[in-house]
């Protein structure tokens, strides 16, 4: 797979070492230069796919030219070792539920295949560090993302993780799941904030007297490792819909970065039959502003229920652009966008329990609300909607549970971290302690 730098074009490289770099030298993004159509055979045999075996064939879509067929498998296997199951919620609506892997929510797909791409990388091309020794992966994380690339690093050979998470300032349940995993991850507790974590892990990158030692990478959410796998579920969704309504689908994927989104804009461009995508934003409603007026204008966020998606300069948006050559009208006839308010959010989760026994997390129901505004115009008349539900309703059971009035039982698999002893290196927000633990002093 060759790929570009979004900012300045001339600058080329290939899957395995973009993997490892994260963002382009220049700053840009790292872009497939060209999308390979799948064949109709490959749709075909599509509805009687594993979700292991689809990844395996879009995979080697991707990237078989760098990883041979008897590498790629295993790797991709492990990877994907649970399933995106498609839910009828309602008479005309699904949900695709991308909670099912270690951390419950939709990044277990990309961390777990950025992790096996990084390893991979490095045993084809080994170190360039002079040192030698572990990789080291170091992220501040304000609660989810760190525990999604831990689980995604668990065991990864020649890779160890350092997450730095502010002390007292994340969830009993969050905390639990950075530092009861043992093996190659390490949980630091900071004596700090969430953005004293990320001044930390920014001064390490920057301390050469620190990368002169040890080799040093951050995991970053717009590596394109982490993005190519999110194509894969709208794959699945299809093959789990009635063959009827396979060519009538609507694609509705709650926003923030629109990184779930640019999966799905891949998929179609591989030959996925999609009618229209739906990028529904809450209140941080930059993306559909700019459709409607067709000028983008960055703003700060603002906090809303469903905060994963609190983002005013969607990350992923300059990849969207290059996916349509800049063509405003080109974007507008593929992708319509609504924004959902904060009190129609909680009442959807509200109203769609009630009715319909499907509980969902405030992402997931900002999709699900702008969703049902859709299908209710008379050009989608015949069609079905597929909401991507992003996390499991239990890890955002503080949100709801005051609109729902009741409790939301905690699933097994994060009552089992509960259970499990915490283990963690306090530190103060001290660069000079960070470094010391890095360096093994
Ligand atoms: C639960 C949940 N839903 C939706 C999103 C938005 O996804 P994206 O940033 O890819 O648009 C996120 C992002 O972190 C998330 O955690």
């Amino acid at each position: 797979m060759n790929l570009y730098s979004t900012n300045s074009h001339a600058l080329h490289t290939d899957f395995l070492h973009a993997a490892m770099q994260g963002l382009a030298g220049d700053g840009g993004l790292w872009m497939p230069e060209a999308l390979p159509r799948l064949s109709a055979e490959f749709f075909h045999d599509l509805p009687s796919l594993s979700f292991a075996e689809m990844a395996v064939r879009v995979m080697q879509a991707y990237i078989g030219d760098e990883v041979p067929a008897q590498d790629l498998e295993p790797f991709v296997r492990d990877a994907f070792n649970f399933d995106a199951p498609l839910v009828r919620v309602s008479d005309r609506l699904y949900a695709l539920e991308l909670f099912h892997g270690p951390t419950l929510a939709f990044k277990d797909f990309g961390a777990r295949f950025m992790a096996r791409a990084m390893s991979y990388s490095r045993k084809i091309f080994g170190t360039t560090h002079p040192k030698g020794g572990d990789l080291c992966v170091l992220v501040a994380t304000s609660g989810d993302t760190g525990s999604a690339v831990a689980h995604g690093f668990w065991n990864v050979p020649g890779i160890r993780v350092v997450i730095l998470y502010p002390q007292g300032k994340v969830s009993d349940v969050q905390e639990k799941q950075l530092t009861t995993m043992g093996a190659n991850i390490a949980a630091l507790e900071v004596q700090g904030t969430f953005d004293d974590c990320q001044a930390l892990v920014k001064r390490a990158f920057q301390d050469a007297s620190l990368t002169q030692e040890i080799e040093l990478t951050s995991a970053n959410s717009i590596n394109i490792a982490r993005l190519l796998p999110q194509s894969l579920y709208y794959f699945r969704a299809w093959a789990q819909l009635p063959a009827e309504a396979r060519n009538s689908a609507v694609f509705c994927t709650p926003s923030g970065n629109f990184g779930n989104l640019t999966g799905g804009l891949f998929a179609q461009k591989m030959g996925l039959p999609v009618k229209k995508f739906l990028a529904a934003t809450n209140r941080n409603d930059t993306f559909p502003q700019y459709l409607l007026s067709g000028t983008y204008n960055a703003k700060p966020s603002v906090e809303t229920p469903s905060n994963a998606m609190d983002v005013g300069n969607p990350s992923n948006f300059v990849r969207i652009q290059e996916l349509y050559n800049g063509s405003i009208d080109a974007v507008r006839r593929d992708i319509r966008s609504a924004s959902v308010s904060d009190e129609e959010t909680l009442a959807t989760v509200v109203r769609v329990e009630k009715e319909h026994g499907y509980l969902m997390c405030p992402h997931t129901a900002v999709g699900y609300a702008a969703t049902e505004r859709l299908l209710a115009e008379p050009e989608f008349a015949d069609s079905v909607g597929i909401v991507l539900a992003t996390a499991h309703p239990a890890k955002f059971g503080t949100v709801i549970e005051p609109a729902l009035g009741k409790t939301v039982a905690l699933p097994e698999r994060l009552q089992d971290y509960v259970r499990k002893e915490k283990r963690s290196t306090v530190i103060p927000n001290d660069y000079a302690r960070l470094k010391a633990y890095l360096l093994g002093n």
